[in-house]
């Protein structure tokens, strides 16, 4: 029997958490807990899904005490691992972020573009505060942060604790898009084994054998090529989705060398998805309009229940497995290969060494480790340079409060790529984000 783990899940109140709990369930045996604490400083927020998620636990996992609480103290003294995801400003400042750059013809999108650059600000101060508090309790705990802009909140919590070696930045992209792969592949995705190099949201495939060998890349690449890429649960995906997966196959019309991440796309198509959005009506409100809206339904039904006859428990998160055996691999030393964010270094050769990459590696005991990639292409090491520099100038001007690094980052970003529409939207940003973060 493994030994079992204390967890805190802060930021408990995110519609993502009932699903999570039911991926705790399915993993009870690999990735035992002993006591689940559900941590958000938003008390109404968590009361629309905890009864939901207590029901879920009593009867899979009665084992398990099951606390609630906005206390800071219950959540981070006594904990193993604290799983985190917030959303400074909950979703009515998404809507800002994604809304904001569409006013002036640019992206409107959570983590890529102007979008990106506003929601980092927020979420970057957020998340020192939230490393110092559970530091000031333990330096044990492992923090496994799912806080967007992964890039940027990864590189800014590098610069802020360098010396803090228990601070895991998770994506669930790669994750997923491998899933999709072995669904068209029909294989295993346990069995498949990726190469990878980029940033965060900025990356490419490289390579995708199985563990016995056999090569696959070239019969995905072509399979992608000729047809429209449809996540492996394209059936549970919103409209803006299908459309993030189809523009895959238009990228590799141009460029087939390697396999893009969805993300990419708003860097290279950026006129076209300009043109297909709606100001009015942006991925906010439309998750608003289904996720949200089903795992509120779902919940509701719970609060008038004893027991879990006629509820669905909610399963098969991707965001859940990730996170879930990321943990397992930690808390057994397994070292599983997942794609994991890490410090360069000298993994991508050729590549600033201080900059956070996305590649394939390891995840044990002292955390993750990347593969040497070697050199990169002219072409990526271009695009990766200036995406590095965006994220780069951004978290600098977050911790200096600096105008001028913020009008820089945003000029550089591709998804801007102009200084007066640089300078409208920073300003635009500026005035509805006092409550978060000031400059200079
Ligand atoms: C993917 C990304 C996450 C992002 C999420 C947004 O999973 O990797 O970084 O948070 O999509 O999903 P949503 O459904 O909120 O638009
Ligand atoms: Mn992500």
């Amino acid at each position: 029997m493994r030994k079992s783990n204390v967890i805190t899940i802060s930021g408990a109140g995110s519609t993502r958490v009932p699903a999570l709990v039911g991926t705790f369930i399915e993993y009870r045996d690999r990735f035992p807990v002993s006591k689940f604490i559900f941590y958000d400083i938003d008390e109404e927020r968590t009361s629309r899904t905890e009864d939901y998620i207590r029901l879920a636990l009593k009867t899979f996992y009665s084992e398990a005490e099951v606390v609630f609480t906005t206390d800071e103290e219950i959540a981070y003294s006594k904990t193993d691992y604290v799983f985190c995801q917030m959303r400074v400003g909950k979703s009515e400042m998404r809507s800002h972020d994604e809304k904001i750059p569409l006013k002036y013809g640019l992206l409107g999108q959570e983590t890529c573009g102007a979008g990106g650059f506003s929601y980092g600000m927020r979420s970057l101060k957020a998340m020192i505060e939230m490393v110092n508090k559970v530091r000031s309790y333990s330096a044990e705990t492992w923090i496994l942060n799912y806080t967007n802009p992964a890039a940027i909140v990864a590189y800014g919590l590098q610069r802020v604790f360098p010396n803090d070696k228990r601070i895991l930045n998770l994506c669930d992209q790669p994750y997923s898009l491998l899933r999709s792969f072995a669904k068209i592949l029909n294989v295993d995705q346990k069995d498949l084994k990726a190469r990878y190099f980029g940033l965060n949201h900025f990356g490419w495939f490289t390579e995708l054998k199985d563990t016995a060998g056999k090569d696959y890349f070239l019969e995905l690449k072509d399979f992608l090529k000729d047809h429209e890429f449809k996540p492996y649960n394209a059936e549970q995906r919103a409209k803006s989705w299908l459309d993030t997966y189809a523009r895959v196959n238009k990228y590799l019309q141009y460029f087939d060398e390697y396999i893009p991440t969805t993300y990419l796309q708003y860097y290279f198509f950026q006129e076209e998805i300009v043109a297909e959005s709606d100001i009015k009506y942006t991925r906010v409100d439309e998750s608003f309009d289904t996720r949200e809206k089903d795992v509120w339904e779902l919940c509701e039904k719970a609060k008038q229940k004893n027991d879990f006859k006629g509820l669905k428990l909610l399963q098969d998160s991707v965001f859940g497995n990730l996170m879930v055996e990321v943990a397992e691999s930690i808390a057994y030393d397994l070292n599983e290969e997942f794609i994991v964010l890490v410090q360069n270094n000298d993994i991508i050769e050729n590549f600033e060494k201080d900059a956070i990459v996305e590649v394939a590696g390891t995840i044990g005991k002292n955390g993750a480790i990347g593969y040497r990639f070697g050199p990169i292409k002219t072409f990526y090491k271009g695009l990766m340079e200036n995406q590095y520099a965006y994220e780069r100038l951004t978290v600098e001007a977050c911790l200096e409060e600096d105008y001028v690094k913020a009008l820089q980052a945003l000029t550089l970003n591709r998804a801007v790529n102009s200084l007066e529409k640089a300078k409208e939207v920073l300003d635009d940003f500026m005035g509805v984000s006092e409550e978060y973060w000031t400059l200079k």
